[in-house]
């Protein structure tokens, strides 16, 4: 129940007053003496105080700011004596509440006293209200921060997983360059001494053998690509490349497995050469990296094309096949080391066979390749089975 200070020097005003409170559902406590009153409010919880304005030892006014500066919240109702209008706009400008000019009617005051009551309920509900947000809102930052700790920690775990891939390829690459060197060139004496002397079947075997070796031999390529292009190894040499040019050899070099795969491979270049400052190499395994993906993804007899465009500030290779393309989820992984979408186990292996499995490198190579020259690689798919495009775009300034 809300309590109600009542100060009037009469006491037949304080008791009327604290009738209709009552009514109003207020608990009302009289006083005749405002200095009680004060004190009585200083120890208790009211949060109405209804002042007579004429009072021996303190007016209303007094006795509306002491309240006021001890509970800023509560609602002062002033009842005015006849002809007090200065004092009415006095009490208004002291942010009382209302006022009431005697004599009242039973209405009047009754009316002011539940608008005051509203008030308060809605103030309290407000505070209520206000409390629980701040809640809520501890909770979700605390939620929110909860997350973010989750978030770094696997985060963390991340790069941690990806130095360990980093460290796997470096000792594996490492470990197998020495032995892979022995095999190539003993492969090459034995193949010289054994070329005459052998029988077909002999020489099929020495040709499996040597196409081992050669694949062997391209993994471990692979691996050293990555492991320079992550550590920013070598020099990123810079000749001036005629794109259309090297976009040739790359049609020659990928048309001899299309061809295997009877596939339609397409290549249309500019009339107007174009020409970038940058590293011949690397484009080229850039290229033929995205070019020997299209081939190994999509069926026989598939239609790959390679374009090329200026673009006024740079220039694009696009790479476009009708294969198996990828869905949405694979886009946000295709560019990670070792990813290959699809089971694995349904891989085929081979360098251009359907879906050959490979060590899921390309892609990241032709990436880290692409950044330490400015460039980017752009991968678009509108879903399985829908073939596939990359989007190979260098500025023709601009070298990190
Ligand atoms: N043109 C494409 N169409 C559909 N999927 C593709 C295409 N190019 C790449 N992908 C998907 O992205 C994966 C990663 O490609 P990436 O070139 O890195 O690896 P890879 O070709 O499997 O092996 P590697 O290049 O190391 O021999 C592929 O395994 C394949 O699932
Ligand atoms: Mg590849």
């Amino acid at each position: 129940m809300i309590n109600a200070l009542i100060v009037d020097d009469e006491e037949n005003i304080v008791k009327l007053v604290a009738h209709w409170a009552k009514k109003a559902g207020l608990n009302p406590q009289g006083f005749t003496n405002p200095l009680e009153a004060i004190e009585a409010f200083e120890k208790g919880d009211f949060k109405i105080v209804i002042t007579d304005l004429k009072m021996p030892g303190m007016d209303g006014h007094k006795l509306a700011r002491k309240v006021k500066s001890i509970a800023p919240d509560t609602e002062i109702i002033i009842i005015t004596g006849h002809g007090d209008l200065e004092d009415a706009i006095d009490a208004m400008r002291q942010d009382v509440y209302d006022f009431i000019r005697k004599p009242f009617l039973a209405k009047e005051l009754t009316q002011s006293l539940e608008q005051a009551v509203d008030k308060i309920i809605l103030r309290e509900e407000n505070k209520r209200l206000l409390h629980d947000l701040k809640d809520m809102n501890k909770t979700l930052e605390k939620q929110v921060e909860e997350r973010t700790r989750e978030l770094t920690l696997k985060n963390k775990e991340l790069e941690k997983l990806d130095d360990l891939k980093s460290k796997f390829i470096a000792c594996v690459s490492h470990e197998l360059r020495t032995p892979l060197t022995q095999v190539d060139s003993g492969m090459f004496v034995l193949n010289t001494v054994l070329e005459k002397k052998a029988d077909e079947s002999e020489k099929k075997l020495l040709h499996i053998i040597q196409m081992g070796v050669k694949r062997l031999n391209s993994v471990v390529q692979h691996m050293t690509k990555i492991l320079q292009a992550e550590y920013r190894d070598g020099l990123l040499s810079q000749e001036n490349i005629s794109i259309n040019r090297l976009l040739e050899e790359v049609y020659k070099e990928v048309s001899y497995f299309a061809g295997l795969r009877k596939q339609n491979l397409d290549c249309r270049l500019p009339e107007k050469e174009i020409f970038f400052k940058g590293d011949k190499g690397k484009l080229m395994d850039i290229l033929v990296n995205i070019c020997m993906n299209a081939v190994k993804f999509t069926p026989d007899g598939g239609k790959i094309s390679i374009s090329l465009e200026d673009a006024g500030t740079s220039f694009r290779t696009v790479i476009k096949d009708n294969g198996i393309g990828f869905t949405e989820e694979e886009k946000l992984h295709i560019f990670k080391k070792f990813y290959e979408a699809g089971d694995v186990m349904y891989h085929s292996s081979g360098t251009f066979q359907f879906k050959a499995g490979g060590l899921g490198l390309g892609l990241s190579i032709a990436k880290l390749f692409a950044e330490m020259q400015g460039g980017k690689i752009i991968a678009e798919s509108e879903g399985p089975g829908k073939g596939s495009i990359f989007t190979v775009e260098f500025p023709y300034s601009q070298m990190s």
